[in-house]
């Protein structure tokens, strides 16, 4: 017989969990690690940034819960380490990781140098890793688009590595997903945008089916339901929050 039906409103709630958010200073990162507070939730931040933005000194009170900024730099392995284990301390345990640390480089493909590429899979790939790896002994890809070769492949490799992960882990009940931003209006791609000319610029907001850039609140949705229980048979998936880029898109000129 099928099991009684349950509410959904009690799912999709984080109270009292705890969870560690990498490239959290600013940016995606720290929209999401302030979705993961309203929740209820306990945070911990990692970025290399000295501080976060000026909204994290106020989200402890607004939302009772604990944060904790530790500055950490995601490609040096002692800093990683002694980072998680702080964190564990000050957490008790964890509950999920959200790993946006990342960097983005534009430039055509046969520009892109040794020390970028390196540095991008140090960073998007080998950082990534080793912060799942961590924390799951204690959850992107982007768009295809020329000159962001050597970021598209470490995008791509993000998200084969949470398909791997998520097989491997089940059978500890973790699971591991991606979402896979669109173009979002942040400093990552403002950076970008200021490298192309006006018309590629202007692709951002027109292009998408549903014709806009995407903003941080647009993942946070996503975020809070793949780390709550209302996606607890949901595992090695990646959910595109792009606008319909994805499926094509409207405007195109070059
Ligand atoms: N903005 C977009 O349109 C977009 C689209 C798709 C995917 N993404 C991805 O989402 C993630 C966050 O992007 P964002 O737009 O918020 O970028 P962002 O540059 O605003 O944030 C990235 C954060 O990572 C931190 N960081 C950089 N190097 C680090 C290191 N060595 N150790 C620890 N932290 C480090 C930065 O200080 C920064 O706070 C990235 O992985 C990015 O590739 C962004």
């Amino acid at each position: 017989m099928a099991p009684p039906l349950e509410d959904v409103r009690p799912k999709f709630e984080l109270k009292n969990r705890s969870y560690i958010v990498t490239g959290g200073a600013q940016g995606i990162g720290f929209a999401c690690a302030r979705a993961i507070c309203e929740m209820g939730s306990n945070v911990v931040i990692m970025d290399i940034q000295d501080q976060p933005v000026e909204e994290y000194k106020g989200l402890s009170s607004k939302f009772g819960v604990r944060t904790e900024y530790i500055k950490t730099d995601v490609t040096i392995k002692e800093s990683l380490n002694s980072s998680f284990a702080k964190a564990i301390e000050i957490l008790g345990s964890l509950d999920g990781l959200v790993p946006c640390a990342g960097i983005a480089i534009d430039k055509p493909f046969t520009e892109q140098t040794w020390a970028e590429m390196t540095r991008i899979q140090e960073l998007n790939v080998r950082g990534v890793f080793f912060s799942e790896l961590i924390a799951s002994q204690c959850a992107h890809v982007a768009i295809p688009g020329y000159r962001m070769a050597a970021y598209n492949a470490s995008k791509g490799a993000v998200r084969m590595l949470a398909k791997a992960l998520a097989v491997e882990l089940a059978k500890w009940k973790i699971r591991v997903n991606t979402i896979s931003p669109g173009f979002i209006d942040l400093d990552m791609t403002k950076a970008v945008r200021d490298l192309k000319n006006a018309i590629e610029g202007e692709q951002m907001w027109k292009s998408p089916p549903l014709k806009r850039i995407g903003t941080q609140n647009d993942l946070t949705g996503a975020i809070i339901y793949l780390l709550s229980d209302a996606s607890s048979y949901t595992t090695a998936v990646d959910i595109p929050i792009d606008g319909g880029v994805q499926a094509g898109r409207i405007y195109v000129e070059n």
